[in-house]
């Protein structure tokens, strides 16, 4: 078994990657000291797929379980979801001695993660993530969140896990479309810093994409480094270390948000957003056109989307200067100098935003 550290003094906590692990949860869990009482928190459809597995060997290692489910969807990442857990957690928490884990993808994560940061300030938990995207990405470095309806993740709080249990097994059931979507935040970290990762994605579509055993634990041992060593320095994301994670999402968000989250996931969304951001480093000199060609044609060969289609420009932009990410009506870009560097650059001009986009579309 894999194991990387993720160092953070008294918040410091292993990630756990083989396949298989599911059925080890309660070996892997018993030394933590978390407490004995399990609250699982997922949805129906995962709950049929892996509760069983979780269940079995938190028992046998002297665990209790008890299982809370929330619907399939964006939609449990709300207030109304939360609140409902933490009335039922705390009628079921007496005389116990209550801990969570995060059985499913990325909103099953930040739901459990946030419950667990505001429950009597703050409880252990555990993530043990079954989407591709969170097993790389959302599961690890403590971004907890629910949604409003003006914007998604807008109540949160930094709250790590305890530890975090990657079985690439679990991507088995995983859909054809949300294994594509995490590969998209796969292609950002070789990007943002991995040129060797780039390369084998480049020659390894076949077996990624029929989930070679080896293939997918190395690419996820690679990002999870990555994750790892970038949150370690940055936990706050008050460095502007942690921002090189959102390269591809700014303009990425605004397309999400301008198509009401509908039309594009995620990772399609970022791929297109990584482009431009590619695109628009181009048209400031700091990157070149052949690596741009590299990117799209990566993007391409994951069969993920490298043109906007059924939004306007205008509604794009609206959603842009919305965004987090435009600091006091400023913007900020990830934007790459080479394939494995990237640089933050504030108040790019807003018509070579504009033409990349337009270009684009
Ligand atoms: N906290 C962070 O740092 C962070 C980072 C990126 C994204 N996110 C959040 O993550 C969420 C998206 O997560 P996601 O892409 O994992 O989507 P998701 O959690 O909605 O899961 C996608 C779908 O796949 C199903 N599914 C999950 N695992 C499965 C499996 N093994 N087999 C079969 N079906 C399975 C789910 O039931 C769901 O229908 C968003 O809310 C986003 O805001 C958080
Ligand atoms: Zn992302």
């Amino acid at each position: 078994m894999k194991t990387i550290r993720l160092n953070l003094k008294t918040r410091s906590y292993p990630i756990f990657i083989e396949e298989g692990l599911i059925v080890k949860t309660g070996c892997l869990l018993k030394n933590l000291m978390i407490g004995k009482d399990a609250v699982v928190i997922t949805n129906n459809n995962l709950r049929k797929r892996f509760g069983a597995k979780v269940k079995n060997s938190l028992e046998k290692h002297g665990f209790t379980s008890k299982f809370y489910v929330v619907p399939d969807s964006e939609k449990a990442k709300s207030i109304q979801y939360c609140l409902s857990l933490i009335n039922k957690i705390s009628k079921y928490d007496k005389k116990k001695q209550v801990f969570l884990i995060a059985l499913g993808g990325g909103v099953i994560g930040d739901l459990t993660g946030f419950v667990a940061s505001i429950y009597k300030r703050g409880i252990h938990y555990i993530q043990i993530p079954t989407t591709l995207l969170a097993q790389v990405d959302s599961s690890i470095g403590g971004k907890t969140a629910i949604d409003l309806k003006v914007a998604k993740n807008l109540v949160g709080a930094f709250h790590q896990p305890r530890a975090v249990i990657v079985d690439p097994g679990l991507l088995k059931s995983l859909p054809k479309r949300q294994l594509k979507s995490g590969l998209g935040e796969v292609i950002k970290y070789a990007i943002i810093k991995d040129r060797s990762l780039f390369s084998f994605l480049k020659n390894n579509r076949k077996k990624i994409f029929s989930l070679d055993k080896k293939a997918i634990e190395l690419i996820e041992r690679k990002c999870i480094y990555i994750k790892a060593k970038v949150v370690e320095n940055d936990e706050f994301e008050k460095k502007g270390i942690r921002t090189i994670l959102n390269f591809g999402h700014t303009i990425g968000h605004a397309l999400e948000s301008a198509c009401e989250y509908d039309k594009y996931n995620h990772g399609e969304a970022i791929s297109i957003g990584m482009i431009c951001a590619a695109d628009i480093a181009c048209n400031l000199k700091i990157f070149n056109e052949k690596d741009l060609d590299k990117i799209i044609d990566l993007i391409k060969l994951y069969n993920l989307p490298g043109r906007i289609k059924g939004v306007t420009l205008n509604k794009i932009m609206d959603s842009l200067v919305r965004d987090k990410k435009f600091i006091q009506a400023k913007n900020r870009f990830v934007l790459p100098k080479a394939i494995g560097k990237v640089i933050v650059k504030k108040n790019i001009p807003e018509n070579i935003i504009r033409g990349t986009i337009l270009k684009y579309s």
